[in-house]
């Protein structure tokens, strides 16, 4: 069995696993820290979920690297052999507000490339994931990549601090010019929203690698186009202001701003 499907195979079922530790957890009272500010929370099971996969992606490829949000992982400098990227909890504040409306997410690179991602939308139940070169699948099914239309053509999603900062105003004019604006607060999950075609753009500001690598293997594989807000490519050893667009609506986005 190849490298990656041994992986895939994993992947699929850690995440079931992981879905079953949040079940479990629903009659348990959530343990909730704030990180650097009144809305950056962590919970217990951010932290459990972050440990679970990092052991076993550890005892199972002993070589690799891991870049975990909740502090798991390792601290990278760099992205050479194998690299896998975790998001335990996408969407966190949902989870403690909603208690829906957040994704699982994970994602390999090899020597800075992206080779498979993974985003579990967990109250859905639906595993979206993608393998460089095969496709883009929803629980195993092959998706097609959606029409490449244009801003004034479809839905812009977008993130609260852009909404809610000045120093962004020009991208709220950009979105002026989309059918509308939308915004789930999940990185993980807007990018299922242009997997499916719902959303013709998702740009959002402080995105982590985690919020960035499964969606930009998927997206690729569409034929979208993620870049940072100068149209350069985005830096998984940072955070990054984040475009992710088809093809049509990148160029208005990033040219006419
Ligand atoms: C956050 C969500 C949110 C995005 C933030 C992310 P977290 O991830 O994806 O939609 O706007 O930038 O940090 O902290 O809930 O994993
Ligand atoms: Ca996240
Ligand atoms: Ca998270």
């Amino acid at each position: 069995m190849s490298e990656i499907n041994k992986r895939d195979q994993l992947i699929k079922q850690w995440i079931k696993e992981t879905a079953e530790m949040i079940e479990d957890a629903k009659e348990e009272s959530l343990k909730v820290e704030e990180k650097s500010a009144r809305n950056d929370l962590v919970t217990n099971m951010d932290k459990q979920i972050e440990e679970a996969l990092t052991n076993k992606i550890r005892s199972n490829f002993p070589e690799d690297r891991i870049c975990g949000e909740e502090g798991f992982g390792d601290n990278l400098e760099d992205l050479n052999g194998t690299v896998w990227f975790i998001d335990p909890i996408d969407g966190t504040l949902n989870f403690v507000l909603q208690q829906e409306n957040f994704a699982v997410m994970i994602a390999v690179y090899e020597e800075g490339k992206g080779v498979q991602g993974y985003i579990y939308d967990v109250t859905s139940k639906k595993l979206y994931h993608g393998i460089k070169g095969q496709g883009v699948f929803c629980n195993d099914k092959p998706l097609s990549a959606p029409e490449n239309k244009g801003l004034s053509e479809g839905l812009m999603a977008t993130n609260s601090q852009l909404m809610t900062q000045d120093a962004f105003s020009e991208y709220r004019v950009i979105a002026g010019k989309s059918m509308g604006v939308r915004m789930l607060g999940s990185a993980g999950l807007e990018v299922i929203e242009l997997i499916k075609g719902n959303v013709i753009a998702y740009v959002a500001t402080k995105l982590s690698p985690w919020d960035i690598a499964p969606g930009k293997i998927m997206l690729e594989e569409f034929g979208y186009k993620i870049s940072n807000f100068s149209g350069e490519p985005v830096n998984l050893l940072k955070t990054n202001q984040t475009i992710f667009s088809t093809a049509r609506a990148f160029d208005e986005i990033v040219t006419n701003k």
